[in-house]
């Protein structure tokens, strides 16, 4: 007779380190995360915000999570993100580096260097310290850890986002891969989400249009029809690459695009 494995509690004793947790994917998935059985820290910089999320997953009976402020562009405070994970729930098993701003909305031919700069220090230089510390503490506690990164469609080719942000999703793949190369001597596992699409604060804010307007354009552009992309769906991914399900499955850039990376039909691109 076939075996038959049925995941419930797919991160059950687990603990993940959730950066940009207080808002859109990353408040998905930490509240995903939570629903698997695993413990949560959320580091974030929105205070208020992440504190709302901490007292909704808390009134829904979820007691093993907290917030700490964390500013991804600081290494110290990273360092002192991993340091508060330990401390209080033992280990680390999963990062979700999934902070990030989406920058200078303008062409490149009016692109400011010094916005430039910020979107490439919180989406490349902080993934890469988050990448860095927790491998450190995870290597250092001899866990098989999965580090998760949140990439975009933007980090396979041009013009579906503004120029500073297209070169930083790029690079984040980059980042993935070489920690991939480097971690797997150590057991640990790197791979990336590349979501299209969603209607959070990130998106809306950049384009100046609320949750719905920025599911109708993408509905409009995307590959897949009959799907609305949510936050909840890139938690999803999240959660397979989190878990044992994906213990063999290192150095990948799952996409979360309806296959619009992939489709000779995405002629739109990116303006103003
Ligand atoms: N929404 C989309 O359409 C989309 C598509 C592809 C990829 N992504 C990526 O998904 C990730 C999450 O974005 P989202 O869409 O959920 O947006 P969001 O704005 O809802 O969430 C981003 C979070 O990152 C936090 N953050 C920003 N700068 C930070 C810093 N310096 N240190 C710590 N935290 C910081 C914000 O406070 C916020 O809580 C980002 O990396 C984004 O590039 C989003």
């Amino acid at each position: 007779m076939m075996s038959c494995n049925v995941f419930i509690f797919r991160l059950e004793g687990k603990v993940a380190l959730i950066t940009g947790g207080a808002s859109g994917i990353g408040e998905a998935t930490a509240r995903l995360f939570l629903a698997n059985g695993a413990s949560v820290v959320i580091a974030d910089i929105q205070d208020d915000l992440a504190n709302q999320v901490i007292s909704s997953c808390q009134s829904s009976g979820f007691e093993n999570l907290c917030y700490i402020r964390c500013d991804v562009r600081d290494e110290k405070q990273v360092e002192a993100a991993v340091n508060t994970t330990i401390t209080k729930y033992g280990t680390l098993d999963v990062l979700f580096s999934n902070a990030g701003i989406m920058g200078p909305m303008t062409t490149l031919l009016d692109l400011d260097l010094d916005a430039f700069d910020n979107t490439m220090a919180v989406n490349v230089h902080g993934m890469a310290a988050t990448i860095k510390q927790a491998a450190r503490a995870m290597v250092a506690k001899g866990t098989h850890g999965s580090i998760i990164c949140t990439a975009s469609v933007a980090g396979s080719i041009g013009g579906s986002g503004p120029y500073a942000y297209t070169t930083s999703k790029h690079a984040i793949l980059g980042l993935m891969r070489a920690a991939c190369s480097e971690l797997g001597a150590y057991g640990i596992r790197v791979n990336c989400v590349s979501p299209f699409g969603v209607g959070t604060p990130l998106a809306c804010n950049a384009y100046n249009i609320d949750a719905s307007q920025v599911e109708a354009n993408c509905c409009a552009i995307g590959n897949l029809k009959g799907v609305v992309l949510k936050a909840r769906h890139v938690a999803d991914a999240a959660l397979f690459l989190a878990s044992d399900e994906s213990v063999y499955v290192s150095g990948q850039n799952l996409s979360v695009d309806g296959g619009f990376t992939v489709s000779i039909s995405n002629a739109t691109t990116f303006s103003n």
